[in-house]
């Protein structure tokens, strides 16, 4: 669905139906009655209008996650609540200068975001380039993670999975089981992917071929970067450039996420404490034949990104994840921000607009948490106390477990209240999310 004339005007029914698994029909959530949702095309400075309609037995809503957009009103809301039933107008109006580049959208209604996403709610959101790309051709690649049911369905997480961080036993791209990719010999392509898995982190590899990574979430790098792999935390975004290896065709190559560890619940391996993402898993096949192409010419250089290191911060904070036995949630285990559980009613941080900050993000606990903030990305300044050697702008920032990670926000626009939390939705869920609002 593309914008036509600076608008797009879309309707979404969120409601469970049946989907193609792997040869099987399992009762889904979905958007449209798709996996993934419509795929939505906009280009800076346009209008998108979602009307979205609450097919659901509980409660959802609609968060455009990395769009820069206010998150007031029937903007980038996430305080919006629609019941079974019901239908709400949403109205997203992008800045002129908003960045292109790959984003997606999915619920928010806390408590039931891992559950409503882990069921099939997701879908992307594409800015288009003012000049097209040098490439053969531009892929979406939705990747999120699924565990079929007893009764058809989908499985629900038990009360340790949910403290881990539920991972489906079925990695899917777009939808699909190890969909195949063809490509011609010499042929590059874009492949835009985002990483929908409520808690699974793919560390990306492709054998055989050139990968060069062009950016991260929303922001792109000056000239691309030769890669081996990409390691896309829950909610990251990778914009990589595929380029087949030219000569006689081997066997078919492998879109594969490699083993991760992202840290365990700790406590001796109680409570379903085992380290997770530690399987490889096969992604897509990509098999290369036809015709071979003339080497496509170079991607043109990019504007420099902008870099908040050298300039006046107005205010530091620390914001402390942490996990502990206690009352939250988590069946006996608390999941905290500065020591607080969520309260939609209660600012935790308030900020200036026109400001520039530097957080201290901390995790004293056993397994990462990559934490997000809406509406406005964040530098990375300094992972676990080395200095970053590069401009790199992310919306979702891993910080490893037991480590700190610093970086720099600028709050230029958008008064109003939104919201910072971890991507491991189940812990999010569990109230590891705070409120903050610009003034
Ligand atoms: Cu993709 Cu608040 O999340
Ligand atoms: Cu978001
Ligand atoms: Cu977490």
């Amino acid at each position: 669905l593309r914008s036509v004339d600076g608008l797009l005007e879309v309707q979404l029914e969120a409601a469970p139906g049946p989907a193609e698994i792997g040869g099987r029909t399992l009762t889904v959530l979905a958007y449209n009655e798709g996996l993934p949702g419509p795929t939505l095309r906009l280009r800076p400075g346009d209008r998108l209008r979602v009307r979205l309609r609450n097919g659901l037995a509980e409660p959802t809503n609609l968060h455009v996650h990395g769009l820069h957009v206010s998150p007031e009103g029937n903007s980038d809301n996430p305080f919006v609540m629609i019941e079974p039933g019901d239908a709400f107008d949403y109205d997203y109006r992008l800045p002129r200068d908003h960045p292109a580049g790959l984003f997606w959208y999915h619920p928010h209604h806390h408590g039931q975001v891992a559950d409503q996403i882990f069921g099939g709610l997701y879908g992307a959101i594409v800015i288009d380039d003012s000049a097209p790309l040098p490439v053969a051709r531009e892929r979406v690649l939705v990747i999120s993670d699924i565990t079929p049911g007893g009764a058809g369905g989908v499985a629900s997480a038990s009360p340790a999975e949910r403290m881990r961080g539920r991972e489906g036993r079925l990695v899917l791209v777009n939808g699909q089981l190890k969909p195949g990719i063809g490509i011609r010999p010499g042929e590059r392509e874009r492949w835009q992917i985002v990483n929908a898995c409520v808690s699974r982190y793919l560390r990306l590899s492709l054998d055989g071929h050139g990968m060069q990574l062009l950016g991260l979430d929303a922001a792109r790098f000056e000239t691309p970067r030769d890669v081996e792999e990409v390691l896309l935390a829950p909610g990251n975004r990778a914009d990589l450039l595929v380029t087949a290896a030219t000569g006689t065709p081997g066997p078919p190559a492998t879109l594969r996420a490699l083993p991760y560890d992202r840290g365990s619940m700790g406590m001796g391996g109680m409570m379903g404490g085992s380290p997770s993402s530690t399987a490889t898993v096969d992604l897509a096949t990509v098999t290369v034949a036809g015709e071979p192409v003339a080497a496509a010419s170079a991607v043109p250089r990019q504007p420099a990104p902008r870099d908040l290191r050298g300039v006046a911060v107005t205010a530091r904070r620390e914001l402390a994840f942490a996990m502990g036995m206690g009352m939250g949630g988590g069946g006996g285990m608390s999941f905290t921000i500065n020591g607080d559980s969520f309260d939609g009613d209660r600012v935790d941080t308030t900020v200036q607009t026109g400001s520039v900050e530097e957080w201290l993000l901390s995790n004293s606990s056993p397994m990462d948490h990559p934490v997000h903030l809406h509406v406005w990305p964040m530098q990375l300044i300094e992972d676990n106390g080395r200095a970053a050697q590069t401009v790199q702008w992310r919306d979702v920032v891993n910080v490893p477990a037991g480590g700190t990670v610093r970086v720099r926000i600028a709050f230029d626009d958008f008064p109003g209240r939104t919201v910072y939390h971890c991507h491991i939705l189940d812990h999010e869920d569990f109230g590891m999310m705070g409120v903050i609002e610009a003034r």
